[in-house]
């Protein structure tokens, strides 16, 4: 990695805004001098500006029991009506809120007006399902309009919602359900997937039904959206069809206040563990950073934007940029419920033609992906209206990064790479386009009230020209606070390594002129697609099955996805023959039967997204003499590199079973 991060270093291309852009920019240089001249403030600042306080706040920052943050602690507000009412009662009630483009090509769109009509509805329907303040709701729905209701409905009674993304398998459900003792799921029959329904109503019905009678979900009620129109099972008295509810549903809700620190929602994301952490986020903190850094890395001018973010509300990118960020903001935008490459390879170019997209954002992935199958594609279609491409989730190679400007934004837009996670709430590293002169592939430098460091193992900031770990040095407004029910595992996992300090996890560098390059993960979290996936909860995974006897799992880089999971496995010798388990000539029939069970096996019990690319199965794995696995040396063998040095590991002979057993 290091080696071709230190070509990528080498990266002249710079990219200053044009006069035009900076004339009508939102962001200003001035923003950087204020928010370093007081953090804190800057943020009250921009608390104020943005949002609408019901009770106004009378503190900024209290970090008197860190790493336990509070922001805008003495204000009351509510995140809905801060999204929804506020811009009707500003007069902008007719402004579409949402533009929904279903995969088959059905759309429907709601203005500000009619989005918080419905969800109005849709809180009266929780609070007659009898939920109230700090319940918690799992969301498990396609890209639908009902998904963004349902969040804003569950907000809007200041209760907690988890959405769980609907990839994820029953058994994954269930386990955030259980954690969260979710009171309600909200889900769909199915939804549009690559040109087919893909069913969800039973993954829940699965889900619930784990364990059996001895082992009872929290779940009271199933409110099941209409949108596939596959055959379902129904469960009287506890599944509820949501168009009969809605229609029944009072239509008058007044928001009440709730606390700037009442829970808003928890977003389950992987960790070094097997067990996924359910990241905890509040409200006024926030909702904040979510407009703020929306309003300014967007340059959005909400009159004439017509924004989309391409994220799934089932992750990070999709709570704050689709959801929280640009309805705060009463932005203009897109949703899409399907797969880019469904009906054709240029269905989002046909969709930023369709509704005139000035501002995309978008990860990597999908961006080198469209590369490999050729600017023909977009080029078919009428992409002027952009004027700004923004990218997230993984890094962004120079050359992904220049076809995005060059070929999507005509070689003219912007390129803004923020980096941020699940646990920073929102961007935190990302250019400001009218402000900083664009270098390809590197997300650049903290957003103003943001303060990045790189340190060495010893904890001291390196200097310019040299690599270590990413930390956040002081508070900020959207920080997690905490794990759902763990409050040990937060203080342990993200405030041991440096005290006092933000760990993210990231591995950087910076430049010669103090800029940040993000190098991925330095521990045994894995990136694939700009999805965060946990190497010891595919390994858990795997060993569940009965003929895996030990796993060991490795994000190998791959050109598209960024990484691709790889699976070492050593079987029970009882299950592919003495064969394989010896080292000796294994069937090869037998042993791709079992490669391809296992692939299933991982992806029925997390979700498709987790399912290997490769399964190796070998007879044994490298350890070193304490022990612990060598995934150096397994990246090597997945990446068809030549096994390097081996010195200490406790069987030198161990690789070279393995690299035969490879196939
Ligand atoms: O490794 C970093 C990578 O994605 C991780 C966070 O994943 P998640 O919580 O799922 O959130 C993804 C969407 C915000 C980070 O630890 N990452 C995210 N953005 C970037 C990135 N790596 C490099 N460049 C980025 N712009």
């Amino acid at each position: 990695m290091t080696g071709s991060i230190d070509n990528l270093l080498h990266e002249t291309r710079r990219f200053a805004p044009s006069e035009e852009f900076q004339a009508n920019a939102v962001a200003h240089a001035e923003l950087y001098e204020r928010a370093s001249a007081d953090r804190p403030a800057f943020w009250g600042e921009q608390a104020q500006a943005l949002l609408h306080w019901h009770t106004p706040f009378t503190k900024t920052l209290n970090w008197s029991n860190p790493p336990f943050a509070q922001w805008f602690e003495d204000g009351e507000l509510n995140v809905a009506y801060n999204c929804l009412d506020r811009h009707v009662e500003a007069g902008n009630g007719d402004r579409i809120a949402l533009n929904w483009e279903g995969e088959p090509g059905d759309s429907a769109t709601f203005t500000y007006a009619e989005l918080t009509a419905d969800v109005k509805k849709a809180a009266n329907v929780l609070l007659s399902l009898g939920i109230g303040q700090g319940d918690r709701v799992a969301i498990y729905l396609p890209m639908i309009p009902e998904a963004v209701i349902s969040m804003l409905a569950v907000a809007r009674i200041g209760a907690v919602h988890s959405v769980v993304f609907g990839g994820f398998s029953a058994e994954s459900l269930r386990a955030r359900i259980d954690d969260a003792s979710a009171k309600l799921v909200i889900t769909a029959d199915g939804g549009w997937r690559k040109g087919k329904v893909s069913a969800l109503k039973p993954a829940v019905d699965a889900s619930l039904t784990i364990g059996g009678d001895e082992n009872p979900s929290t779940v009271e009620h199933v409110l099941v959206v209409k949108r596939g129109n596959n055959d379902i099972d129904w469960h009287e008295g506890r599944d509820l069809w949501w168009h009969e509810q809605i229609a029944a549903a009072e239509t008058e809700h007044e928001a009440q206040p709730f606390p700037a620190e009442n829970p808003l929602f928890i977003l389950y994301t992987s960790g070094t563990t097997g067990k996924p952490k359910g990241i905890l986020h509040t409200s006024g903190g926030y909702l904040t950073q979510a407009a703020f850094t929306h309003l300014n890395v967007f340059d959005l001018h909400p009159e004439t934007d017509v924004y989309w973010s391409t994220a799934d509300v089932g992750w990070i990118t999709g709570h704050t940029y689709v959801v929280y960020g640009p309805l705060a903001n009463g932005a203009t935008q897109v949703i899409y419920e399907g797969t880019p490459d469904s009906p054709h390879t240029g269905r989002w170019w046909e969709i930023i033609e369709k509704y005139g997209v000035t501002i995309l954002y978008a990860a990597p992935t999908a961006i080198r992906t469209f590369m490999k199958l050729g600017r023909h594609i977009p080029d078919a279609f009428d992409l002027t209206s952009l004027r700004l491409l923004g990218s997230v989730g993984e890094p962004i190679n120079p050359e992904a990064w220049i076809w995005y400007r060059d070929v999507i934004g005509a070689a003219k837009t912007p390129v803004v790479d923020t980096w941020w996670q699940t646990e920073t709430g929102g961007m935190m590293i990302s250019a400001l386009p009218g402000v900083t002169t664009l270098k390809p592939g590197s997300a650049q430098v903290a957003l103003p009230g943001i303060h990045i460091e790189v340190l060495d193992e010893q904890g001291t900031p390196v200097g310019k020209n040299s690599g270590g770990l990413l930390v956040v040095s002081e508070p900020w407004p959207a920080m997690l606070r905490g794990i759902w029910g763990d409050p040990d595992r937060f203080v342990e996992t993200y405030w041991s390594t440096f005290p006092g300090k933000y760990f993210a996890g990231d591995g950087a560098r910076l430049d010669r002129d103090g800029d940040f390059w993000l190098l991925g993960r330095v521990d045994d979290v894995m990136n694939v697609s700009g999805h965060r996936l946990s190497t010891a909860e595919i390994e858990s995974s795997l060993v569940s099955h009965p003929k895996v006897a030990e796993a060991a799992v490795v994000g190998a880089t791959d050109e598209t996805t960024g990484q691709a999971v790889v699976a070492f496995v050593i079987v029970r010798s009882e299950d592919v023959g003495d064969g394989a388990a010896a080292g000796a000539e294994p069937d090869a029939a037998a042993i791709d039967a079992l490669a391809s069970e296992l692939r299933a096996h991982v992806a029925t019990q997390i979700g498709a997204i987790a399912r290997p690319k490769k399964v190796f199965i070998v007879a044994e794995l490298p350890k070193t003499r304490s022990g612990k696995i060598m995934r150096r040396l397994l990246r090597d063998v997945a990446e068809g590199r030549d096994v390097g040095d081996t010195t200490t590991l406790a069987d030198t002979q161990v690789m070279k079973v393995i690299s035969g057993t490879v196939r």
